[in-house]
């Protein structure tokens, strides 16, 4: 197979997305290393070897089975007809028997392949969708908040399938093709070199419209393949954003925007059909005409009596074979474009590696200090700029010691979370280094990282579950004593008991939604039951009302007790609990101290805490 070397290069007019051009992102195909594809397709056929080789057999013999039909028939006109005229029953019951046993063996050995190559094919798509899977969720954060997850979605589904396609149906065709041409004009220049030399003097012409048809039809299928990724990515994104669309009546314009893209896809579709009713045609006219010729020139030749009308009719028989299946084979060669296409946009996608990479040899995190769970923190001159934008954190450096409660405050967009993700290591920063009791963050193993700092986030996000396994996610050994301890450490436990399975709710069936605030519960119950050394609040409190945030503030009291915190938050009452106090502008830390001394100064922060008294009033 040569998807990698047949593959025309990414058409880039059809290739962007609907978002724009530019960055690579916004097309559909990723960049991927020369030969990405073909090495991808080595890679999940190589362990199959075997299998691939038995299987290729099982065909070969198939197709010697089915080929020595016409054979038969010439035998049986040119010799076991006279013989039997002359009395002689045996060649023509010889003739009977071989037909029928060349039948069953081909039968036998067709229902022998069609098992083998399924399980191949099945193991192929297994592996394949494992791969995307796991490889997806390995990379990092920036490549998620580029790659959209439509696209995601369209390989593992729209792509994969035509793989399926192409292994289950289009390859045992496409190989049969070839195959019979082999057996054939082998058969037929041995039967007669003429008739032979014309017909394979026919697969010239042939030849020529299969490589015209597959430049063209190869331009169509990258674009519809394209074209239906565009499709899938605004469906996905338009029932992701389902409330905001309502809530800013952008239906009409959605329904607009999709009607382009769905008629884009139709008029692709339309294209393909073209070029296979162009290709469909031309292979008729040569496959008619050739056998025309043969017809007339056999005939000619029978009643020369240099030709056996047995070998004419053999010669018939096995050029209606031949071409039969020629005129299906545009269909597979479709087949094969569209797979080659989606192979190599998934090749491009499995060749993105994680721009927060796993350590190669991990560090220890040293043994702790104390009896406290806190660990020390160490922004070391670092700078940080998105991977689109400009710097959002001009060299910053602070020293957080172990245990201590830092609230973190300013305006949007100082910062405050890119700190918050930079410490949890969503990101690595562009210069510098983020420490945890002296070791960068980047030479912590995964695991370790985990345990050492958890984030709770505004979103609360909840898994497919029960509420207890959303609870337990940082420790599945947790029990069920722990997991209602943690619940009610925070204040959880109650509203979780009333629920109509208590701890045991499935959260996205019927009567186990919850609301944001009770969300962000679980999510603190979640955090709390992970026992990190650092953890990191960002505004985990917003959606909490008064009551239900002092609640969650007096269980932080003990909660945080011991271990380093990072909270930020807008409203100031959270900072009441916090030992020391940032203010954030503009990546820069401008005011840092104890609570009390900034509110009694004259700064920014005195400032926000006297307008935030006086909204209280
Ligand atoms: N994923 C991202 N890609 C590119 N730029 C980003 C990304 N996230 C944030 N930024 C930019 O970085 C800057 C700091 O954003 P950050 O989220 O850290 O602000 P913040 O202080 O948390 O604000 P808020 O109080 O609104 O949450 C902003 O200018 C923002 O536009
Ligand atoms: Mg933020």
């Amino acid at each position: 197979m040569t998807a990698a070397t047949t593959a025309p290069a990414p058409d880039r007019d059809d290739d962007r997305s609907p978002e724009g051009a530019g960055d690579p992102f916004d097309r559909d195909v990723l960049p991927a290393p020369p030969g990405a594809t073909g090495a991808l397709l080595r890679s999940l056929l190589s362990p199959l070897r075997g299998r691939v080789a038995v299987t290729a057999l099982l065909l070969l013999l198939q197709q010697a089975a089915v080929q020595a039909g016409p054979l038969l028939v010439a035998y049986a006109i040119d010799r076991a007809v006279p013989a039997f005229r002359a009395d002689d029953h045996g060649p023509l019951i010889a003739v009977a028997v071989g037909y029928l046993l060349c039948a069953a063996a081909a039968g036998a050995l067709q229902y022998a392949f069609v098992t083998a190559s399924a399980r191949v094919s099945q193991d192929v798509l297994l592996d394949l969708r494992g791969r995307i899977f796991r490889h997806a969720q390995a990379l990092s954060v920036d490549f998620h908040e580029r790659y959209t997850s439509g696209r995601l979605i369209s390989r593992s589904t729209t792509d994969v399938e035509s793989l399926r396609e192409l292994l289950e149906e289009g390859l045992q065709e496409l190989v049969t093709v070839v195959l019979s041409c082999v057996y054939i004009s082998v058969l037929l220049l041995w039967l007669d070199l003429g008739l032979g030399a014309v017909a394979v003097a026919s697969f010239v012409p042939l030849y020529a419209l299969v490589r015209s048809y597959q430049r063209r039809a190869g331009r169509v299928y990258r674009k519809r393949s394209t074209a239906i990724a565009a499709v899938i990515v605004k469906f996905v994104e338009t029932m992701n954003g389902i409330r905001p669309v309502r809530a800013f009546r952008r239906e009409a314009a959605n329904d607009a925007d999709f009607a382009v893209l769905n008629r884009r896809h139709e008029r692709t579709n339309g294209d393909a059909l073209l070029e296979m009713a162009r290709y469909v045609v031309g292979s008729r006219v040569i496959a008619n005409t050739t056998v025309a010729l043969i017809v007339l020139w056999g005939a000619y030749r029978v009643a020369d009596e240099s030709l056996a009308l047995g070998v004419l009719a053999a010669a018939v028989l096995y050029l209606r074979r031949l071409y039969d299946p020629i005129d299906r084979l545009g269909m597979f060669l479709n087949s094969y474009q569209s797979a080659a296409a989606s192979l190599e946009k998934i090749a491009g996608l499995l060749a993105q590696t994680p721009s927060v990479p796993e350590p190669v040899s991990p560090r220890e995190l040293p043994r702790r200090r104390s009896e406290h769970p806190g660990r020390e923190v160490v922004f070391d001159g670092v700078r940080f700029a998105y991977r689109t934008g400009g710097e959002v954190l001009p060299r910053f450096d602070l020293t957080l010691p172990a245990g201590q409660t830092v609230a973190v405050v300013g305006s949007t967009g100082a910062g405050k979370s890119t700190l918050a993700k930079l410490l949890a290591r969503f990101y690595d920063p562009t210069e510098g280094r983020v420490l945890l009791d002296g070791v960068d963050l980047r030479d912590l193993a995964g695991p370790d990282l985990r345990r050492g700092v958890v984030m709770v986030t505004q979103e609360a996000f909840l898994f497919s579950g029960t509420v207890a396994e959303n609870i337990a996610i940082g420790r599945p050994d947790a029990t069920r004593e722990e997991i209602e301890q943690a619940a009610k450490e925070i204040g959880a436990h109650d509203f979780i008991a009333a629920l109509p399975d208590g701890y045991d709710t499935d959260v996205r069936k019927r009567g186990g939604r919850i609301s944001a605030g009770q969300r962000q519960l679980v999510a603190f119950a979640r955090a709390l039951l992970a026992d990190p050394a650092v953890l990191i609040l960002d505004e985990a409190t917003s959606s909490l009302d008064i009551p239900g945030e002092r609640a969650v503030q007096r269980a932080m009291a003990t909660v945080l007790k011991g271990r380093t915190a990072v909270v930020i938050a807008h409203r100031l009452s959270t900072v009441e609990i916090a030992d020391r106090v940032l203010v954030m502008e503009r990546g820069r830390v401008v005011e840092d101290g104890r609570p009390a001394e900034l509110i009694a100064g004259t700064g920014r922060f005195a400032d926000l805490h006297r307008a935030w008294r006086d909204s209280l009033a």
